[in-house]
This record gives structure tokens, C-alpha cells and sequence, in this order.
């Protein structure tokens, strides 16, 4: 695709071999690095003072991937993606999204190239209403550019609480939109932090399902940080296990079960 200013779908690019008419334009990433990786972590060392977190962390994230990030509590997941997203800066290593080192960039140029965050606990605006968080997810946009339709077609209940305060909304809609948020400036790799936590049942199957399609796509790559394992289980093309700061364990999604993860997860 050209440039940002290029008119298209909400979340990207059509899916490649979609084009009408003609072979299919090659993807540059896909010729020259074998694979459609969005997403390139090398070497990746993070501290909090004296403590070492995350260590020596390298994996890659797809397009039409969901690539799932479990572990227990306090193993780093949280911190790995506040070092990809640029909140903590990076210590040791390098971060490589859609053919550019962002290693060292801010979060707001992390947001304009195209990564979606949907931090842990959501951290919506409470007090601002539905719409106004979903423009807070354009910020990184044009003045004056429109929340994409295809958000409420997402998550029809945002349609609803539009004009609802954010805090209103019950923990399972804060969710949604801040998931929504995220999407609103079109991302080519989205992260989630424990999306299901503290969620009731419906609206989780709801997520995923939202998860999956977007995956299914071919045009975002999506990493998700889970403890939950049926629903990670569910969703994973990729997964990647981590303890103490370190991935221990990592296959295709397909394999979790065979290759005993939800033991790992449980114990
Ligand atoms: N701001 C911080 N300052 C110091 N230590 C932190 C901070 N945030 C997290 N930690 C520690 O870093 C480790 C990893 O935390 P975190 O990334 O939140 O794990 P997870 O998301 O897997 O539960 C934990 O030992 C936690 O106590
Ligand atoms: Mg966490």
C-alpha cells in the first residue's frame, strides 16, 4: 500500500490476492524476509532498577496471526508489551514493525505507524463518554477524521452508549471499548493485555470472535496477552509461553494442548 493518506478500510489494507483482475502484487515483506512479519522482537532486555524482567526475548508477530503471550502473574507479559508499545523504554535489544526499527520511538510515532494497544485493566477515560474515547483513538489521525463505521458494526453496543460516560459502562463494555479505541486509527498489529480479565463469559466469546476475524483478515497481526488458557487456546496460530522474564516454551497454536501447556498454565 502507498501512503497513509491512501483511502481504504478502517483496519488496513484488502486482504493480498483480493485485488480484482491481475496477479497479485508481491508483498516486499514477504519476498524479503520470508514471511509476512509485522512485528520483529530481537535481544529484548527490560529492568525495572536492579531487577531484570525480560530476558532475551526474540519472537515475530504475523499478519493474520494472533499470537498469544501466556504466563502467570508477574512473569513480564505486561512489561513486554509496554516495552513494544514504547511506555518503558527499551534497554537492551531491538523492535522491528513493518520494515522500520522503532526500538528507540516514542509511543505516539509507535501509534501513528500502526500499533493498536489495549493496555491491562483498560484505562479508559471514565469521565469522557463513549465517542470521546473512541476519538482519543484517533489522536494520532488528521483533525476531523471520523470514527470508522465499522467499529460500531464491531461492537454494536457502543452504538448504543455512545453518548454514555465511559464509566458508566459495565467492565465487560470497557472493554469493547477499549478495543475499539485501539482499532480506530486503522493498526496493522494489535496488542491486547488480559482482555478477559474480570469479563463475564458472553462478552468474552464476543471478543474472541472479534479477534479471530480481524486475525482472519490477513491484514493485522495480533499479539494477546493471556491467562486464560481456553480462550488463548482457542485463538492462538502462535503462542509462546514465559516465566520469569524468559519464553520457555513456544509453538503453533495448534500444538498447545499436545504440548502440554494448559498443565504448565495450571500448576
Ligand atoms: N513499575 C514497576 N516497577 C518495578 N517493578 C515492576 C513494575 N511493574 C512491574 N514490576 C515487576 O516486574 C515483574 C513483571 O511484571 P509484569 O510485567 O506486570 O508481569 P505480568 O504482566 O506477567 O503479570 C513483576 O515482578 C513485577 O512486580
Ligand atoms: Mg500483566
Amino acid at each position: 500500500m502507498e501512503g497513509d493518506d491512501h483511502p481504504r478500510s478502517a483496519f488496513g489494507a484488502p486482504p493480498p490476492g483480493g485485488n480484482a483482475g491481475g496477479p497479485a502484487e508481491p508483498d516486499p515483506r514477504r519476498s524479503l524476509e520470508g514471511a509476512a512479519a509485522v512485528l520483529r522482537v530481537e535481544g529484548l532486555n527490560q529492568y525495572y532498577g536492579g531487577s531484570h524482567i525480560l530476558r532475551n526475548l526474540g519472537f515475530e508477530a504475523r499478519l493474520g496471526e494472533v499470537t498469544v503471550v501466556l504466563g502467570r502473574n508477574g512473569v513480564g507479559k505486561t512489561t513486554l508489551l509496554k516495552s513494544l508499545m514504547g511506555v518503558v523504554p527499551v534497554k537492551a535489544g531491538s523492535v522491528k514493525f513493518d520494515g522500520g526499527d522503532i526500538t528507540r520511538a516514542t509511543s505516539y510515532d509507535r501509534v501513528r505507524r500502526g500499533i493498536g494497544y489495549v493496555p491491562q485493566g483498560r484505562e479508559i477515560f471514565g469521565r469522557l463518554t463513549v465517542e470521546e474515547n473512541l476519538r482519543m483513538g484517533l489522536a494520532s489521525k488528521p483533525g476531523g477524521t471520523a470514527i470508522p463505521a465499522e467499529l460500531f458494526e464491531l461492537f454494536p453496543v457502543l452504538r448504543q452508549m455512545i453518548n454514555r460516560r465511559g464509566g458508566d459502562l459495565s467492565g465487560g463494555q470497557q472493554q469493547q471499548l477499549a478495543i475499539a479505541r485501539a482499532l480506530a486509527a486503522g493498526p496493522k498489529l494489535l496488542m491486547l493485555d488480559e482482555p478477559t480479565e474480570g469479563i463475564q463469559p458472553s462478552i468474552i466469546k464476543d471478543i474472541g470472535h472479534v479477534i479471530r476475524m480481524l486475525a482472519d483478515r490477513g491484514t493485522m497481526a495480533i499479539v494477546l496477552v493471556e491467562q486464560y488458557y481456553d480462550f488463548a487456546a482457542e485463538l492462538a496460530d502462535q503462542y509462546l509461553v514465559m516465566e520469569r522474564g524468559e519464553i520457555i516454551q513456544r509453538g503453533r497454536g495448534a500444538d498447545m494442548e499436545a504440548d502440554g501447556v494448559r498443565q504448565k498454565m495450571s500448576i
